[in-house]
């Protein structure tokens, strides 16, 4: 069985989803929740589905091993961002190398990059009036959405679109996608 570890920042409707299409997996579990924002959905998520959930400053994060020695104590093998905000310091990617895997709700090298997130994206897509986006999963290093491209998927942007209805249809795709293609990358 491979262990996963999931950290979001927010609503965490990725984690849940992940986590009830593994629900019945002989081969992989969700095993933790980890988030730096107390005020955060996932937490509520992770009560209601039996989910371990670990709250953290950013000093614990970024400045000690404590997060790492915590994973490895839990021989978690992979590392799932699901709307995780925080830049993944070097001591943890250093621990996991191409283990962790982020999502980005657009089409990278297109609208990545530090304060580029959730509402932030949409908005630029629609202002820049894109005629297409979508979404990205990738491995994560040092840099905010730099690593390696694993999976896209896009939609098309229609001129009518308001950056909430670009939202609808991110979440759409990834709620599809991100499970299925972290299931194929940890087993194959
Ligand atoms: C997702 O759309 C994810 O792609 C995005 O945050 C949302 C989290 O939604 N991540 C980023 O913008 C990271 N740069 P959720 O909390 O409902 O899973």
């Amino acid at each position: 069985m491979k262990k996963v570890a999931i950290f979001a920042s927010g609503s965490g409707s990725n984690a849940e989803r992940i986590t009830s299409y593994f629900t019945d997996s002989q081969l992989i579990s969700v095993d933790l929740f980890l988030s730096n924002n107390p005020q955060a959905g996932v937490i509520e998520r992770g009560r209601r589905l039996g989910i371990p959930t670990v709250l953290f400053d950013k000093k614990t994060f970024a400045k000690t091993d404590k997060i790492v020695d915590l994973l490895k104590n839990q021989h978690i093998d992979y590392v799932i961002l699901a709307g995780f905000l925080w830049l993944i310091p070097e001591n943890l990617v250093k621990a996991y190398p191409d283990k962790i895997i982020n999502i980005h709700p657009a089409l990278l090298p297109k609208y990545g990059g530090k304060g580029m997130w959730g509402h932030f994206v949409h908005e630029a897509v629609v202002a820049n009036k894109e005629k297409e986006s979508g979404i990205t999963i990738h491995f994560v290093n040092e840099r905010y959405d730099e690593g390696k491209v694993i999976f896209q998927a896009k939609f098309d942007v229609l001129p009518s679109d308001s950056p909430d209805d670009v939202a609808h249809k991110v979440q759409l795709l990834e709620h599809k996608y991100f499970p299925e293609i972290i299931e194929k990358l940890i087993v194959n």
